[in-house]
Parts: structure tokens; C-alpha cells; sequence
């Protein structure tokens, strides 16, 4: 594709007059082989919101560890108000007023909320050899939740809480101290719709207060909403930058993928009548203080060929009835499960794979992937019994890699190769990675939590497609989505919960965004309440 002459990275006419807040010139990180940027330069303005886009692996968070001193050993240049700045660490970044939201969270489980927000900072009286301000540290971790409208307690341990807590926390984090840079790596892949709105107040009162914020997101209507300035990166070099008001999401796009992306279209095949799973009066009850939804009374069924999708606000149940299914909940569900015909009760994940039932996890950093592998043990993982010559429990190296390549070839996974470490890969290409581990298994029950987050918008295309593709070879397919176009292109019904129970059940024929939000807030009388 041609975009014409690249637009300047000058932010301006005033330019001239005063240094602007950020300038990174001419980039460049290797890793090994992989060049993950090759002469990248930005420059960002104080008081806006400057979005940088590009597919998975473009090279957006290693761009931002640059300048959050997460990554040490780049060549180019880095100036903070025309004052160039080298740092050693992320401690000297944040010295210097630089503040970063990590797309995979940087959390320490063990530790409290406010623990976790004051690590190695944490507050004092009497002078600093005092003793630690544990109050002082609460109460400001209190007012910061407030501030973002999320009642988490500080107190807390942070493994407890639900992934889209989590990403709350190490937003507070880079909240607590006052910064002229906020970089936020994908801050909202696990927050619900108002937790959303209230970030984005926020992120607007930085922007009045005269911050820089440097934001990354793969949801073009957050990019549109929020950005001053749309950055465009691809394969680690700059395509081209522009005002908001002078660009369109489609451009946007045509920058990222450097061709045009078909729309979503919802491919019809036939559904049989064999039910695949069927669930009967499921209930769960929650740990007490565990904070997670209970189920009630769930029931429905999912055919041969069927892709059911799961819609519900966050904390509606939708992760907690797959996990149900899957036998991964810390308390026995109540009810019936069936799968073809015969009743099952899963007391570990193991037996649910053992009977056909694959999960790929929304949270693939405690749950799905194992960061000391490479590319290739994370793929095929589950599949290594199959994957050996008889007895001999040894992996046929040939079967191994022919799995591999099928699968980096069929998601599109950017790697070096099979060998890579999987640490190696850029988030988005990570998730892919876990949904070819499921895949390999080939299921008769696929269920789906949130598959796509952090993947970009080619490639989510293609898993779409996948999706119909596998459910079209007769499997039955349970998916979760906080994105109802989502759910809409892929499900052919879907069931919308609410508070832990099914308050409708659509065909796709009738099922529009505005008939499942009604669906998804009918116990809640405060919704919309956020403003
Ligand atoms: N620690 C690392 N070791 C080796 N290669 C790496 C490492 N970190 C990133 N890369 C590679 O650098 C490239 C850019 O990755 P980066 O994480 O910056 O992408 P990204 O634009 O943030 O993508 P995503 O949208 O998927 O998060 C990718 O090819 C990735 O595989
Ligand atoms: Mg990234």
C-alpha cells in the first residue's frame, strides 16, 4: 500500500518556540534476530492524548518499555522537554515523571492492593527511617479507587482478585503519583463498559491537567474517542501520524494491516440436532469474600455445529458458568451437565479434557501460558500424549513441528519460529498461541472466555472465521465476549446473563446490541448510573 509521503513527526508551528513534553528519535531495538523497531521517532506534545496503533507485534509495547525504561539497551534518543535523558531502570524513568500501565499486568500476587501500589515507595511517618504509613498508604489507595469509581479494598491480596480488578490496580498504580507521561498499554482488555467510561474521565483530566498521555489500544473506538494525535506503526516502523480530526478509522486501519480488512460476515451452516452439552438448573455458589458472582438456575443447550455466545456485563457470571462447565471452580456446581447425552461432573480441568471439553482462559498469564517454555512446548502442551512414538512417552519431533507450523501458519502467529521462548512474542501473538494449544486437542466442546482480547483487528478476522470454520465440522462452541459485534458476527444464539442468571436467550436473527444491554442490566437498577 501507499500512504503518500509519511506525515512529518513535527507536532507543529510552536514546536519552534517551546521543546514539546516527549520526543523519541530514531529508535531501534533488536531482539536477537527480531527487529522490533527499526528507526522509530514520535513526538508527543504536554496535554494530549496520543494513541499509538499497529497490529500485534508491531513493536507499540516495546516502543513504550523504551521510554519507561523497562528496556535499557536501544539505540536513538529520548527527550524530555528538549533535556535528552538516558535511563538505567524503570526507577529512573518514573523519577523523571514517566508512569506505565503494562499490557501484561506487573502485579506481585502475594502482596495487598496497596502494597502492590507502593512497592518500593512505600510511605513513612516520623521521617524516613520511620515506620511504614500503612494507614496513609490505605487511605490514598482508597481515594485513588475512588477517583477510577471501583471499590476494591486495599487491604486485598491482588492473586484473589478477577483479572479486571487487577488491571484496575495497576492502573491505581500508575495513578498515585502525580506524572507527565502515563503510558497505557491496553488498559481496558479486562475492564466492563463503566469501568471504561470512568478511565476515560480520568484519562480526560490528566489531559486538562496538562499530562502527556501515551495510550495503546486495538478498539478503534477508544482511539477515536479518546486521541488527540493517532501514531502508526507496522513490522516496527512508523507509517505515519496524524490529527484525529483529520484521519478516519478506516485509514487507521488501511495504515496498520497496509490492506483493506473484509467486514465480518456471519457464514450460516447447519446446526444438528445432537445436543453436545446440555445444562440443567446450574448453580453455584461463590467462595464467601471470594467477591465472584454466584450462578442460579442456569439452563440451557449447545448442538453440534453451534457457536453459542455468552454476553453479560463483567461480573455477570460468564466466566464463572465456563469455568463450571470445566470443572475449574473452587466449589462443586449444583445441577445437571450433560455432554452427548451422558452426566458429567468435572472436579478438575483434566477430566473435562480427558472427555473432549477444551478452555482457552481469559487470563492467559496465570492460567494459560507457561513463560519458560518456547513457542512450540506452549502449543502443543496438551497434546504431547498423542505426540509420542507408542509407549515411549517421547515427543515425535516430526508430528510436533508439523502441529506447529499448521498452527502458526492458520493464526497467523508472528515468531522467529517454534523455538522462540514464548516471552518472546508480542501479547496478542501469545493469545494465539493458547487458542492453537485448544485447537490441537480438538474438542467436541470448545469453550471460549474472551478469545480475542489484545488481538488485532486483521487477525481477530481470522479467528472469527476459524471459530464458524471449527464449529462447522460439528463441535459446539461456547464463547464469552465483552464486545457484542463480537457475538453478533460469531454466534448463532447467544445467552445473556445477568447477576449470575440467564435473563434471555436470542437468536441471532433478533439479536441486536440494544436487545442484549437490555438483558444484560435487567436486575440492576444503577446502571447508566455511572455519570
Ligand atoms: N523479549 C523479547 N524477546 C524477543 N523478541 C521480542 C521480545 N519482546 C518483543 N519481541 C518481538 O518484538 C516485536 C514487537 O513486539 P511488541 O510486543 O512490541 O508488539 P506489540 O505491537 O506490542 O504487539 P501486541 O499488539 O500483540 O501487544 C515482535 O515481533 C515480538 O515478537
Ligand atoms: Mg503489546
Amino acid at each position: 500500500m501507499s500512504q503518500g509521503s509519511p506525515p512529518k513527526t513535527d507536532s507543529g508551528s510552536d514546536a519552534a518556540t517551546a521543546p514539546p513534553r516527549l520526543e523519541m528519535r530514531h529508535i531501534i531495538k533488536n531482539f536477537g534476530g527480531v527487529q522490533a523497531l527499526r528507526d522509530v521517532s514520535i513526538v508527543a506534545p504536554g496535554g494530549e492524548v496520543h494513541s499509538i496503533c499497529g497490529e500485534n507485534g508491531a513493536g507499540k509495547s516495546t516502543l513504550m518499555k523504551v521510554l519507561a525504561g523497562a528496556i535499557v539497551d536501544y539505540d536513538g534518543e529520548i527527550l524530555l522537554n528538549g533535556q535528552t535523558v538516558r535511563f538505567s531502570g524503570p526507577r529512573d524513568a518514573e523519577d523523571a515523571g514517566i508512569r506505565i500501565i503494562y499490557q501484561e499486568l506487573n502485579l506481585v500476587p502475594q502482596l495487598t492492593v496497596a502494597d502492590n501500589i507502593f512497592l518500593g515507595r512505600e510511605r513513612t511517618r516520623g521521617g524516613p527511617l520511620g515506620w511504614l504509613d500503612e494507614r496513609g498508604m490505605e487511605a490514598r489507595t482508597r481515594e485513588l479507587f475512588d477517583r477510577l469509581g471501583t471499590p476494591i479494598p486495599p487491604r486485598a491480596r491482588v492473586g484473589d482478585l478477577r483479572i479486571g480488578d487487577q488491571q484496575m490496580v495497576e492502573i491505581a498504580k500508575a495513578l498515585a503519583y502525580d506524572a507527565a507521561i502515563v503510558i497505557m498499554d491496553e488498559p481496558t482488555s479486562a475492564l466492563s463498559e463503566s469501568e471504561v467510561t470512568r478511565l476515560f474521565r480520568v484519562i480526560h483530566d490528566l489531559r486538562k491537567s496538562g499530562t502527556t498521555v501515551l495510550y495503546i489500544s486495538h478498539k478503534m473506538n477508544e482511539v477515536f474517542t479518546l486521541s488527540d494525535r493517532v501514531t502508526v506503526l507496522r513490522d516496527g516502523q512508523f507509517v505515519a501520524s496524524a490529527p484525529r480530526a483529520e484521519i478516519t478509522p478506516d485509514q487507521v486501519v488501511r495504515w496498520m494491516v497496509g490492506r483493506e480488512i473484509a467486514a465480518l460476515n456471519y457464514q450460516p451452516h447447519p446446526i444438528q440436532q445432537k445436543a453436545v452439552l446440555e445444562v440443567e438448573n446450574l448453580s453455584l455458589q461463590a467462595p464467601p469474600g471470594s467477591g465472584r458472582p454466584n450462578l442460579q438456575d442456569i439452563t440451557f443447550t449447545a448442538r453440534a455445529g453451534e457457536v453459542v455466545g455468552v454476553a453479560g456485563l463483567l461480573g455477570a457470571g460468564r466466566t464463572e458458568l465456563l469455568e463450571a462447565i470445566y470443572g475449574a471452580t473452587p466449589t462443586t456446581p449444583r445441577g445437571t451437565i450433560r455432554l452427548e447425552g451422558q452426566p458429567v461432573r468435572f472436579h478438575h480441568p483434566d477430566e473435562a479434557i480427558r472427555a473432549g471439553v477444551a478452555m482457552v482462559t481469559e487470563d492467559r498469564k496465570a492460567l494459560g501460558l507457561f513463560s519458560q517454555m518456547t513457542v512450540a512446548e506452549n502449543i502443543t502442551l496438551r497434546r504431547l500424549p498423542e505426540l509420542t512414538f507408542g509407549p515411549v512417552p517421547l515427543v515425535n519431533p516430526r508430528a510436533e513441528r508439523t502441529a506447529v507450523d499448521w498452527s502458526i501458519k492458520e493464526l497467523s502467529i508472528k515468531t522467529a519460529g517454534g523455538g522462540a521462548p514464548i516471552t518472546s512474542l508480542s501479547g496478542g501473538n501469545q493469545q494465539k498461541c493458547i487458542i492453537a494449544r485448544w485447537l490441537l486437542v480438538e474438542p467436541k466442546l470448545l469453550l471460549l472466555d474472551e478469545p480475542t482480547r489484545g488481538i488485532d483487528i486483521g487477525a481477530k478476522s481470522e479467528i472469527y472465521a476459524l471459530i464458524r470454520r471449527l464449529a462447522g465440522q460439528g463441535r459446539a462452541i461456547l464463547m464469552t465476549s465483552s464486545e457484542l459485534p463480537e457475538l453478533l458476527a460469531v454466534a448463532d444464539r447467544i445467552i445473556v446473563l445477568c447477576e449470575g442468571r440467564i435473563t434471555a436467550e436470542i437468536p441471532r436473527a433478533e439479536a441486536t446490541e440494544e436487545s442484549i444491554m437490555h438483558a444484560a442490566t435487567r436486575f440492576l437498577d444503577k446502571v447508566g448510573a455511572a455519570s
